[in-house]
């Protein structure tokens, strides 16, 4: 069969989306809007990031944020918090964290610009955090995997020297993701093909996030799932950017690939009028920023629940 029967989608608007806005969200409307995305049937949520206050002040809150989540039944498990050392991995921990996001660039001047730390560098904090806590799930982010805003190309021995040092770490779970929109769909496909050849009977959860800067998010879906990938991380309203990749814009969004997924017989477990209340919800609170093809009709009400 060529698509899989079910798949994870990983709603990560709170945190690309977010950290991409500049003017303050109140944290009541962060809050309710992952509230909203839990109800919705997301299982896996990206609800924050725990990095310096001074590199993205909307991120501020990490901590508020997280203990109005972790309060509501059974969420604990479905919230991820993106850090970028593991001073954030000791702050998400100290929160209640159970499950964070580690990032690191494939390209050694994307992990500068964004973690101020070479590969080998973040490849230490991430053993360090691993060893701090055996409790905590860590998923590793790698950015920049199909293109680096400032190199350029991405070389495969990139992409797995950050992943061999992950892997043997101890990582199981993790996630391609095109931060800057500019990989195309054979490149996903073989890439993606390669690694499982490569990782192979690891037991390794592949993801992938893809930025539809350039319109070729869903197409990329498309490969990644003939590739065997299935779990996507996707934004709200298409929400997202990286402050530290020139030129990065919105991700995929989420109700844009809960469509594809419900006309295709996929299923997610997560209900598409809801994620496009939620969507409503939060562009109004913020006054901008909708980016989804979904959101731009008026007869989305016939959508079947999922
Ligand atoms: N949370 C809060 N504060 C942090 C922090 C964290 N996770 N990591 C570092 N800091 C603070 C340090 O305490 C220090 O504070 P001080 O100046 O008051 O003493 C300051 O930041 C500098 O610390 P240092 O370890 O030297 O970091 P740096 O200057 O090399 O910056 C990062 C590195 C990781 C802190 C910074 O680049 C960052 O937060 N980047 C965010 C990346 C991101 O979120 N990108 C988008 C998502 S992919
Ligand atoms: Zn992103």
């Amino acid at each position: 069969m060529k698509y899989p029967s079910s798949v994870t989608v990983v709603e990560v608007g709170p945190r690309d989306g977010f950290q991409s806005i500049k003017p303050w969200i109140e944290t009541a409307d962060k809050i309710e809007t992952c509230r909203r995305l839990l109800e919705a049937g997301i299982p896996l949520m990206e609800c924050t990031s725990f990095i310096s206050p001074k590199a993205i002040p909307q991120m501020k809150d990490a901590e508020e944020v997280v203990t109005a989540l972790l309060a509501i039944p059974g969420a604990a498990d479905r919230l991820l918090a993106l850090v970028g050392n593991k001073k954030g991995a000791d702050r998400a921990h100290a929160a209640g964290v159970k499950k964070v996001a580690m990032v690191i660039s494939a390209s050694a001047e994307h992990n500068k610009n964004n973690v101020n730390k070479t590969p080998d560098q973040s490849l230490e904090e991430l053993s360090a955090t691993i060893a701090a806590y055996p409790d905590l799930h860590i998923k590793l982010d790698l950015a920049t995997a199909f293109g680096c805003p400032f190199q350029g190309e991405v070389s495969m021995e990139e992409i797995t020297y950050v992943l061999d040092g992950a892997v043997v770490a101890g990582i199981r779970d993790i996630c391609l993701c095109d931060t800057i929109g500019v990989g195309m769909p054979d490149q996903v496909g073989r890439i993606f093909r390669a690694l499982q050849e490569r990782y192979g009977g690891r037991g390794v959860q592949w993801s992938v996030h893809l930025h539809n800067t350039r319109g070729m998010a869903m197409a990329n879906t498309i490969a990644a799932m003939e590739a065997g990938v299935d779990r996507f991380e996707t934004a709200v309203a298409g929400l997202g950017g990286c402050p530290f990749a020139p030129g990065a814009s919105g991700n995929m969004a989420t109700e844009d690939l809960l469509y594809f997924l419900n006309e295709t017989g996929i299923s997610s477990g997560v209900d598409i009028n809801q994620v496009i209340g939620t969507s409503d919800y939060i562009t109004g609170k913020i006054g901008c920023c909708r980016d989804s093809k979904i959101n731009a009709t008026t007869v989305h009400k016939i959508f079947p629940k999922a």
